[in-house]
This record gives C-alpha cells, sequence and structure tokens, in this order.
C-alpha cells in the first residue's frame, strides 16, 4: 500500500543533495543576532540560515518561529545548531586571513550620520554622502571634508561646518550619532533593529560579491602614520574574497589626527590584552 506521499510525488532527480549555495550562520539568538538573521532572511540573501547559540531551548523556540514564517520568505532552510559553536570557536582560534574578518566598524555610525544630516536636509539617508570612520562610538570621526549632496561638497558652502565656530552647529549632528546608542538603549533596553539590517546590508555586499565600498574595520597599521596593528574603520571595498581593498580617502590634517588618536586608544587597550 503506497503512501499518500508515494501516489503524490514521483521523484525524477536522484542522486545526494547539493550543497548550500549561499549559508549564512548567526551566532548568537539575542535581540541584535535575531534582527540580523530576519534582515538577512526579508533581503533573500542566503538559501540556508543557519542559528547558533549555546541557550538551547531559546534557540530552538526561535528556529521555530522564524521556520513558521517560512511561507513568507524565499529561504528554503532554517536550521539550528549547537555542534556549530564549536565550529565557531575553531574559526575563531584558526587565524582567519585579516580580509576575511569583518568588523561592523563604523558603518552604523555612517549609517545614523546619513540618516540625521539626511533628515535636517530634508532628502533620503542614501542621497546624503558621508563617513563616519575610525572608531565606533565616542571618538568617531566624521569627515565633514567629503560630506556632499549630489556632489555638492557641504564644507565648500560653509568652510566652517563641523566645526565649534559653526554658526549652524552642524557638528551637533555627529553628537547626536555618538549619543544615539546609549539613547536607544535608554528607552528600550538594547538596539538591534539597525545594526540588524546594517550587518544585512554588508552581508549582501559578501554574497553577491558586490564590491560596494563600506565604513567597516580593518587592519590599519602603516596607513595614515599609523604604526600599531589596530583594527579601525576606514571605506573596504567588499566582495565574496572579504575586504578586497581600502579607500585611500583625502582627509584633511585635523582628520587625520583624529583617525591617529582613535588607533591611539585602541592601542592603549589592546596593549595590555596582549600579555594575557
Ligand atoms: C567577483 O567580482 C569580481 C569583480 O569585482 C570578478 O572579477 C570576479 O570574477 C567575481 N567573482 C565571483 C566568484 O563571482
Ligand atoms: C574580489 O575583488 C578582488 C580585487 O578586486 C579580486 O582580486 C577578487 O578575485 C574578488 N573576489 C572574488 C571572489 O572574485
Ligand atoms: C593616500 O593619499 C595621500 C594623499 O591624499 C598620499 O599622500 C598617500 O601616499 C596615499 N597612500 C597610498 C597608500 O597610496
Amino acid at each position: 500500500m503506497s503512501s499518500v506521499l508515494q501516489k503524490l510525488i514521483s521523484p525524477l532527480a536522484t542522486g545526494p543533495a547539493e550543497p548550500p549555495r549561499n549559508k549564512v550562520t548567526v551566532v548568537g539568538v539575542g535581540q541584535v543576532g535575531m534582527a540580523c538573521a530576519v534582515s538577512i532572511l526579508l533581503r533573500d540573501l542566503c538559501d540556508e540560515l543557519a542559528l547558533v547559540d549555546v541557550m538551547e531551548d531559546r534557540l530552538k523556540g526561535e528556529m521555530m518561529d522564524l521556520q513558521h514564517g517560512s511561507l513568507f520568505l524565499k529561504t528554503s532552510k532554517i536550521v539550528a545548531d549547537k555542534v556549530d559553536v564549536l565550529t565557531y570557536v575553531t574559526w575563531k582560534l584558526s587565524g582567519l586571513p585579516k580580509h576575511r574578518v569583518i568588523g561592523s566598524g563604523t558603518n552604523l555610525d555612517s549609517a545614523r550620520f546619513r540618516y540625521l544630516m539626511a533628515e535636517r536636509l530634508g532628502i533620503h539617508s542614501s542621497s546624503f554622502n558621508g563617513w563616519v570612520l575610525g572608531e565606533h562610538g565616542d571618538t568617531s570621526v566624521p569627515v565633514w571634508s567629503g560630506a556632499n549632496v549630489a556632489g555638492v561638497n557641504l564644507q565648500k558652502l560653509n568652510p566652517d561646518i563641523g566645526t565649534d565656530s559653526d554658526k549652524e552647529q552642524w557638528k551637533a549632528t555627529h553628537k547626536e550619532v555618538v549619543d544615539s546608542a546609549y539613547e536607544v538603549i535608554k528607552l528600550k533596553g538594547y538596539t538591534n533593529w539597525a545594526i540588524g539590517l546594517s550587518v544585512a546590508d554588508l552581508t549582501e555586499s559578501i554574497v553577491k560579491n558586490m564590491s560596494r565600498v563600506h565604513p567597516v574595520s580593518t587592519m590599519v597599521k602603516d596607513m595614515y602614520g599609523i604604526g600599531e596593528e589596530v583594527f579601525l574603520s576606514l571605506p573596504c571595498v567588499l566582495n565574496s574574497t572579504g575586504v578586497s581593498s581600502v579607500v585611500n580617502m583625502t582627509l584633511t590634517d585635523a582628520e587625520v589626527g583624529q583617525l591617529r588618536k582613535s588607533a591611539d586608544t585602541l592601542w592603549g587597550i589592546q596593549k595590555d590584552l596582549k600579555d594575557i
């Protein structure tokens, strides 16, 4: 007696199943991890999504919840894995080449900057071009010398832009960027959506081999006179190799000075870690 399945479906293809072409693994199913997972799923960036965490119940619950939404997604396989944790640890200790290890760096700071500047100008974020480089957070460097809309340089329109003597106080917008994570955390307890969306954007450039330029962190030794082995955010070309190259920005002396200060701050923390 054949089953409903056997009566309904006649198999044609034989042989072993093809491995996934694009598998994305999200390590950690907290608020940030799940925002990354959902953003990646909604943008159709992979054919398999794996969630990894050591909290088994939470992990299984998140996996099931996403699987139940399969009808509305185009990622055919959503799995959860705890052995994968070992793979992750192995990978962490493996010493992957530096171009394969990408920190999201100031990608989110730049997105916040572009949103806030664009809002003040009454245009969409994607139409304001501006970069926040260096260290994520308090000492991040807004590159006022390159801020432009449609190629029109804002510093040419207002030579004081970004400085204390600026009557329009555009500098306040960067301060808002720095404060915004603290403010969101104060209000809702954590930040997750913007970081999730920004990580999905980086994932897209890698998975689709797009060679788009993003402010992500990379080893900056020997650039802009930085002598130490620190990771800072610079505009990086991302393709399926990882960070394939870095854009050498034309910065003002003051901006280079700020970048070096970022590097010094990081090195101050890092050099102590080396001994542990
Ligand atoms: C990725 O893109 C580069 C051009 O940016 C191209 O030379 C290369 O063949 C592409 N690689 C793959 C695997 O598609
Ligand atoms: C990524 O870009 C670099 C430099 O443009 C190129 O050498 C490399 O082959 C590209 N990666 C892939 C996977 O094609
Ligand atoms: C980057 O550009 C500056 C000029 O803005 C130049 O002095 C420097 O040599 C360039 N660096 C590299 C690595 O080409």
